[in-house]
C-alpha cells in the first residue's frame, strides 16, 4: 500500500521529468519560411496542413521518408517528410512530429516551409516540388571550435584532399543505394577515421542525388574547407562528415 507521502513523491518526480523531457527538446539546425505567400491561422489551408503533417509522421515511420498532399484548390498542400536512414520508426516518427510542430511555431502563417533536425527533415508547399531537385534550399554547418588550427596549410590541405575522396565515394555508394543513403568511413592515418554520412529524399531519380551530392560536396568545399567537420543540408539531399562516429549504430 502506498502512502500518502510516497505517492506525493511519485507525482512530483514524474511531474518533473515530463518538463524536463519537453523542455529539452531538441533545436532545429535551421528552418525556412518563404514568404511569397501567406494563410489565415483557421483557414482550409490551416487544416490540410496540420492533417498532412500527422499524415507524414505515420506514413514515414517504417520507412524514414514519406510524401502526402492534402486538400483541393487554394488549400492543397504537399509535404515531405525524410529521417536519417539509421533511425528507428518510433524516433522518426517523433522527429516528423515535433518538426511538425516548431515549424508552425517558427513560420506560422507561411505557405512554403521548410525545416531541419539532425535526425529528420520536414518540407510542405502549396505548390508541387516532387520529383524536382531542390537548389534553392540549402545551409551549410561546421563547428567553429573545430577550425583547423595546426597552422600548417600543407596539413590542412592533405586533410581535405582525404575529406574529399570520401566524399566522392561516399557519393558514388548513395546514388546507386536502393535506399538512397549511404555512410562510409577512411582511415586517415595515426589511427584516426573520418566518418560521412550522405542521404537523397527518395522522390528523386539516383542520376539526380548524384548531381545534387555534387553540388553539396561544391558547397562544403565553399563553407568547410579548413574545417574538421562540415555538414551541408538540403530540400533534396544531405552530408556531412566528421572525425567522430555520429550515427545511433556506426
Ligand atoms: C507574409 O507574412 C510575412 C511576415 O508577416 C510578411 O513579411 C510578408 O510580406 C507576407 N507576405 C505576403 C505576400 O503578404
Ligand atoms: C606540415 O605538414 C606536412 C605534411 O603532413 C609535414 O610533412 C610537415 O613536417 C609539417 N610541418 C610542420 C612544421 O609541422
Ligand atoms: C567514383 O566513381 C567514379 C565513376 O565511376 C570513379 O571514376 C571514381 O574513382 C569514384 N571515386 C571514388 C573515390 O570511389
Amino acid at each position: 500500500m502506498h502512502s500518502p507521502a510516497s505517492s506525493t513523491l511519485y507525482l512530483l518526480c514524474s511531474a518533473l521529468f515530463i518538463h524536463a523531457a519537453l523542455t529539452t527538446a531538441v533545436d532545429p539546425l535551421h528552418a525556412a519560411c518563404s514568404t511569397s505567400k501567406n494563410y489565415t491561422s483557421h483557414g482550409a489551408f490551416s487544416n490540410s496542413l496540420h492533417q498532412m503533417m500527422f499524415l507524414l509522421a505515420t506514413k514515414a515511420a517504417p520507412i524514414g521518408f514519406a510524401l502526402g498532399s492534402v486538400g483541393h484548390g487554394d488549400s492543397r498542400v504537399n509535404g515531405l517528410a525524410l529521417c536519417r536512414g539509421d533511425v528507428r520508426s518510433s524516433a522518426c516518427a517523433a522527429c516528423i512530429r515535433s518538426a511538425g510542430a516548431r515549424v508552425r511555431d517558427l513560420c506560422p502563417r507561411n505557405n512554403e516551409a521548410i525545416i531541419w533536425f539532425d535526425e529528420c527533415m520536414l518540407r510542405y508547399s502549396d505548390t508541387e516540388f516532387f520529383g524536382d531537385v531542390d537548389y534553392d534550399h540549402s545551409f551549410s554547418l561546421f563547428d567553429p571550435r573545430n577550425t583547423f588550427n595546426t597552422g600548417n596549410v600543407s596539413d590542412a590541405k592533405a586533410f581535405y584532399g582525404k575529406v574529399e575522396f570520401l566524399l566522392e565515394r561516399l557519393k558514388n555508394k548513395t546514388y546507386i543505394s536502393p535506399l538512397l543513403f549511404a555512410n562510409q568511413e577512411l582511415e586517415i592515418g595515426e589511427s584516426r577515421n573520418l566518418y560521412g554520412v550522405a542521404q537523397c529524399t527518395k522522390d528523386i531519380s539516383g542520376g539526380d542525388c548524384k548531381k545534387c551530392l555534387e553540388a553539396a560536396i561544391n558547397k562544403l568545399r565553399g563553407c568547410c574547407r579548413g574545417q574538421r567537420g562540415g555538414r551541408v543540408v538540403g530540400g533534396s539531399c544531405n552530408m556531412r562528415y566528421q572525425l567522430y562516429p555520429f550515427l545511433d549504430d556506426a
